[in-house]
């Protein structure tokens, strides 16, 4: 018989087709007569029945004794099937294995989150993380064509950097040949500012590093992080931005999303009454205000914990963009807000049920004189920063950009509680293996 190789993302276009399938067995049951094979191929999953009398006393035995995780070829019939999640399962002829496997690690019981970020490596193949990941695939994907669609230039910026692009606290520093320290960057922010010189409105998407000591379910060592810039735009134009491609991306991953999010449990309805309408915009002395009236001791001027931000998305029902923070909590490219010179001209943009800020934002300091006296109040090397100041030599214009953390939003999507299940490999300050 002729089979026909596939995968099983083209299920309905070779229904009744006579098929040749490799995959890997992820569970398996059944009784003396028919067996059940749980087959995962491409990131998804099909049955595939064996039944005795079709492949013979023989062979129904091998099947009978193949074991999690062997990776095996089937040859058999694709037929549709009401009750199958994907809509399909596969009658056997024939099948053989590949690959054999023994003793896998990771079994239907439960295990902890230690042992399973440990096997990290193998926990890639289980069914929340197959769907979590795709979740991310789909974002990433929702990201890069909103970015193109709107004319936005991407700008692959350096990982090895010499310059500090948010705080000197929080560097991963490596000795560099000659030339003294490189640091890992902790944003693509300051060369993305360059480009807009040349391309208006520019992004770049790509992993991000802070030596952050802090053991929190949404930091990471290694996080990937959307920016994008653009020039001739402030703060408030810069939030209807964000706004506009938030619900965006969100709209569109939900819609392609739905089996997934079923897997995870998480309700796509709840999801997307978050994005019916804009987000709603406060202020920072506003926050400081509600949280007070909460009976929350916090002073004008502290920063806002992140328990502090689910209070205030509980009370807006949604996420909420928080706009000029004090300058003080800030970094030293924001720049100040002419009607409260305490402040900066930013956005914080909080996600809701714990999941915190996804966005950080601002109207970026243009004038040459005031970035200079930025830098020294932050205790940063002017030196280092030539090139930086040359962009507010050579035909400065106002100009805005912000950060979006991808694994934050990730959690956000799947309804995860820490952001270390939302990147194929974590890093965190007690991680680094496998
Ligand atoms: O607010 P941040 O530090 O902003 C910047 O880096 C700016 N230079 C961005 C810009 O304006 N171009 O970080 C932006 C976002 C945060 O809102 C958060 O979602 C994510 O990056 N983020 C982290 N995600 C995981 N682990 C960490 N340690 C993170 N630190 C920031």
């Amino acid at each position: 018989m002729n089979y026909k190789k596939i995968n099983l993302y083209e299920l309905t276009e070779n229904e009744g087709n006579e098929i040749f399938l490799t995959g890997w067995v992820h569970g398996i049951r059944g009784s003396n007569k028919v067996q059940f094979l749980q087959i995962r191929n491409s990131g998804r999953i099909i049955q595939a029945v064996a039944d005795r009398q079709t492949i013979g006393e023989e062979e129904f035995e091998k099947v009978k004794s193949l074991k999690q995780e062997t990776s095996i070829v089937i040859e058999g019939k694709l037929v549709k099937s009401e009750k199958s999640e994907i809509g399909f399962e596969i009658q056997v002829n024939s099948f053989s294995v590949v690959g054999s496997s023994d003793g896998y690690p990771i079994t239907p019981k439960e295990h902890g989150p230690d042992f399973l970020h440990d096997h990290r490596h193998l926990w890639l193949r289980s069914k929340r993380q197959l769907s979590i990941l795709a979740i991310r695939n789909e974002l990433s994907f929702a990201i890069r064509k909103f970015f193109y669609e709107n004319h936005y230039v991407l700008i692959d910026t350096p990982i090895l950097t010499g310059s500090i692009g948010e705080s000197a606290g929080s560097l991963f520093s490596t000795e560099y040949f000659d030339l003294g320290n490189a640091y890992l960057a902790q944003t693509g922010q300051l060369y993305l500012e360059t480009a807009i010189f040349a391309h208006n409105n520019v992004y770049c998407f790509g992993p991000t590093f802070r030596a952050e000591k802090s053991k929190t379910r949404r930091h990471l060592t290694e996080f990937w992080m959307l920016e994008a810039e653009s020039a001739n735009i402030g703060n408030e134009e810069n939030i209807d931005f964000q706004d506009k491609f938030i619900r965006t991306i969100l709209a569109e991953v939900i819609s392609k999303s739905v089996s997934h999010l079923k897997v995870l449990e998480r309700d796509p309805e709840k999801l997307s009454g978050y994005i019916q309408k804009p987000f709603k915009r406060i202020n920072y002395s506003e926050a400081i205000s509600i949280l007070q009236d909460k009976k929350e001791t916090i002073e004008w001027g502290e920063d806002i914990n992140a328990e502090r931000e689910n209070i205030l998305t509980s009370h807006f029902e949604s996420a909420v963009f928080i706009r000029n923070y004090p300058k003080s909590i800030k970094a030293f490219y924001m720049k100040e807000n002419p009607e409260d010179k305490r402040t900066v001209l930013c956005a914080d943009l909080i996600a809701p049920e714990g999941v915190g800020e996804i966005i950080g934002g601002s109207e970026r300091e243009e004038n040459y004189e005031s970035i200079v006296q930025r830098l020294n109040e932050a205790g940063l090397p002017v030196d280092s920063y030539s090139w930086y100041l040359d962009l507010r030599k050579y035909g400065s214009v106002p100009h805005s950009g912000f950060g979006l953390g991808l694994e934050r939003l990730v959690a956000w999507v799947c309804g995860l509680p820490h952001v270390r299940e939302c990147i194929p490999f974590p890093r965190l300050m007690g991680r680094l293996f496998p």
